[in-house]
């Protein structure tokens, strides 16, 4: 499906709300976890310009995240909870800002560039993790109250979709 690019000069707020309503409409009847994550990480990740990495980290089993769906360059496949600003994420299930990447104990660098980053929990709505989105910036303190309520509100509509619309798993 085709659709116009979300113009650059739109403040924040206003480009999350418009991102929000392209996914919904691109993931309209998909329950496909790894197809939901997927665009919603390529559409955030070719909108902001300062987004330099973007993915997820999947609950794979306890106490452990694997990477993917994710755009950028290689990331760590695994993180245990309690390893880096990811892990700090998974275990409090609340979102975390890193202004500098520098000051945050443990953090862990796949890439030398990165300078902020801001990882958000998506939590299932019987209160299960299922993922958090790790989205790593080269500018320094690139993530905002608004890049934080953007994904938030982004990621409680994903993990609704998710929820209602997950297909029982069929094999050809
Ligand atoms: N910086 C993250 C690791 C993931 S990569 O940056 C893609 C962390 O400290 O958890």
């Amino acid at each position: 499906m085709e659709h116009a690019a979300i113009a650059a000069d739109l403040p924040k707020p206003a480009a999350y709300a418009e991102l929000l309503r392209h996914v919904q409409a691109l993931v309209e009847g998909v329950g496909d976890e790894i197809a939901v994550l997927a665009t919603v990480v390529c559409e955030l990740h070719h909108t902001f310009a300062h987004f330099h990495w973007t993915g997820f980290y999947r609950v794979t089993a306890r106490h452990l995240l694997t990477v993917g769906p994710y755009q950028g360059s290689h990331g760590c496949l695994v993180i245990p909870f309690d390893k880096g600003v990811c892990g700090a994420c998974a275990r409090a299930m609340a979102t975390v800002v890193v202004p500098d990447v520098e000051q945050f104990p443990g953090h862990i660098a796949c890439s030398s560039t990165t300078r902020s980053e801001i990882v958000v929990p998506l939590i299932d709505p019987d209160g299960t993790l299922r993922a958090v989105l790790d989205v790593d910036s080269n500018d320094p303190d690139a993530f905002d109250s608004n890049d934080q309520a953007g994904l938030e509100m982004l990621l409680s509509f994903v993990a609704q979709h998710l929820a209602m619309t997950a297909a029982p798993v069929a094999r050809p």
